[in-house]
């Protein structure tokens, strides 16, 4: 250090001196110059570039770099091709950050030209994947939110705690639910007949997973769930049907079918399997099939018109 001091001081001694000046502006010139092209040495190696490099154009590059992880730009990278979807996906509505290789894997594989918002939904509840290979038991601590389907089962031992008889006046034979739901049908089945003056009626309510394999096999293909993806087996599903409409068919096209629909949320139910949405649920469209998920998730339910599926993933499942 000494030596280089030394060096300094007599560079700079009185003859030098006019030169310190021009002398220093250049040298810190040349060191901004070497700052700079360091810089750009090592924006090749950053995400956003090597996306930009896939033909992605430099906007779409800076937003996938800086959404997707580290991981997700790898796998991107592999696709080796500008996918156009990959910005869509992004700002998709119930878009799920950790499914986005699955949402552009669809994509490519798609054969129907599916609606982004579809892929999206279709994705987020699992229909990508293996229907046996991906089932996992249900989450019954989700208590009444608890998702039951071809990729969510209980065992057959499960069994509500608690499950209460209804009146022969809204049944044709014995029927329980939970507690809770007796509760919202009686509610409902009130403001249904005085607005409608039709006799709401249930049908069938909880089934144990023995008494679903029977439904299972009596009924055609679509329209019972196997034995351990039935929501009756949770004590919260209930099939409804009417007095004055006891045959399931038309029932949603009678004025208290139309009213349900239209209401059933006023009261903690959701429609479970509409018309429009079973490719995604897996099962036939049921307009007698009643949900109990409470007023506050049914209500979003229907303003958002979602299946519960759909729900589930996005506000209850998502990391
Ligand atoms: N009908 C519905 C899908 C069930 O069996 O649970
Ligand atoms: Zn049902």
């Amino acid at each position: 250090m000494k030596p280089i001091l030394q060096h300094i001081k007599r560079w700079t001694s009185r003859d030098n001196r006019w030169l310190a000046l021009p002398c220093t502006a250049a040298a810190l010139f040349v060191l901004l110059v070497m700052v700079k092209s360091c810089q750009g040495i090592a924006y090749n190696f950053t995400n956003e570039c090597r996306i930009y490099k896939l033909g992605y154009p430099i906007e779409e590059a800076r937003i996938l770099a800086a959404e997707l992880s580290d991981a997700q730009v790898d796998s991107l990278i592999a696709r080796q091709e500008h996918d156009t979807i990959a910005i869509p996906v992004i700002h998709a509505r119930y878009y799920i950050a950790d499914n986005f290789d699955r949402y552009l894997a669809y994509h490519k594989k798609d054969t129907t030209g599916a609606p982004l918002d579809n892929i999206i939904a279709l994705v987020n509840v699992g229909y990508d994947r293996d229907r046996e290979s991906s089932a996992v038991p249900c989450d019954t601590s989700k208590g009444q939110l608890m998702l039951v389907n071809g990729r969510h089962y209980l065992d057959e031992n499960y069994k509500p705690d608690t499950l209460v008889t209804f009146s022969m006046d809204y049944c044709y034979w014995e029927q329980k639910a939970r507690p809770v739901v007796v509760d919202a049908f009686l509610a409902m089945q009130k403001a249904c007949k005085e607005q409608t003056d039709a006799q709401l009626m249930v049908n069938s309510a909880y089934r144990s997973y023995q008494e679903q394999i029977g439904t299972h096999k009596r009924n055609p293909k679509g329209y019972a769930a196997r034995a351990g993806s039935s929501e009756h087996q949770t004590g919260f599903a209930l099939d409804i049907t009417s007095r004055e409409h006891p045959m399931r068919w038309p029932f949603d096209k009678s004025v208290e079918g139309v009213w349900m629909r239209e209401h059933c949320h006023e009261f903690g139910f959701i429609l479970r399997y509409p018309e429009k949405q079973s490719h995604i649920f897996g099962f036939a469209y049921e307009p007698w099939h009643l949900r109990y998920v409470g007023k506050e998730v049914a209500k979003r339910i229907h303003d958002e018109d979602i299946t519960f599926d759909e729900y589930y993933a996005f506000y209850l499942d998502k990391k």
